[in-house]
């Protein structure tokens, strides 16, 4: 480069970065724009609302202790189902929900990292933890849909899911209780 001026070869350098800044620039205008899109129209959202929870003793009271476990209708409607996901199994195994209703779905693990995902929907997140996942959405058709563990987490994984049981309003009936159960079959 003895033939070309410093201060040319210098601009050209200077040319060349910025047009590479430039091209930078648009990609990650383009992923956070994507992720701002498909947050507000398709309500992806990032897992857990980092919500702290005990795992050494989320199973012995409050909301994840056994007897809490499952589908829960609040007296105003709210449908919340919480699920425990543990090495190898989701407690309870089987959910139950209504078509076409807004329903939260909450998580919590009391030894490693799982995941669950339900194909066709928008339930896909990481159970961390120490943290309680929360996903709100909405089942469309009525049928079973399969949730399994999506999150290597030990020699069982391959074995861990749970079923989803999609109600027609009619047949979802909640208890005195408010409590929801898998029809039996
Ligand atoms: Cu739980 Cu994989």
């Amino acid at each position: 480069m003895t033939d070309i001026h410093p201060e040319v070869h210098e601009r050209r350098i200077l040319g060349t970065e910025l047009l590479w800044a430039f091209g930078v620039g648009i990609l990650i205008a383009a992923t956070l724009g994507m992720i701002v899109f498909t947050a507000l129209t398709m309500g992806i959202n990032p897992p857990s609302n980092v919500e702290r929870i005990d795992p050494k003793t989320l199973h012995l009271s409050g909301e994840f202790a056994e007897h809490n476990l499952g589908t829960t209708v609040s007296p105003a409607g709210d449908v919340t189902v919480r699920v425990v996901a543990t090495q190898f199994m989701f407690v309870p195994r089987c959910i139950a929900v209504p078509r076409g209703r807004r329903v939260t779905l909450r998580l919590a693990t009391p030894d490693v990292v799982h995941g669950i995902l339900v194909t066709g929907t928008n339930v896909n997140t990481m159970v961390v933890p120490g943290f309680v996942a929360q996903v709100h959405t909405e089942f469309i058709r009525t049928g079973e849909m399969l949730m399994p563990c999506h999150e290597y987490c030990g020699i069982g994984h391959s074995e861990m899911w749970a079923t989803v049981q999609v109600m027609s309003e009619s047949d979802f009936k909640p208890g005195p209780d408010g409590r929801v159960s898998c029809a039996q079959r």
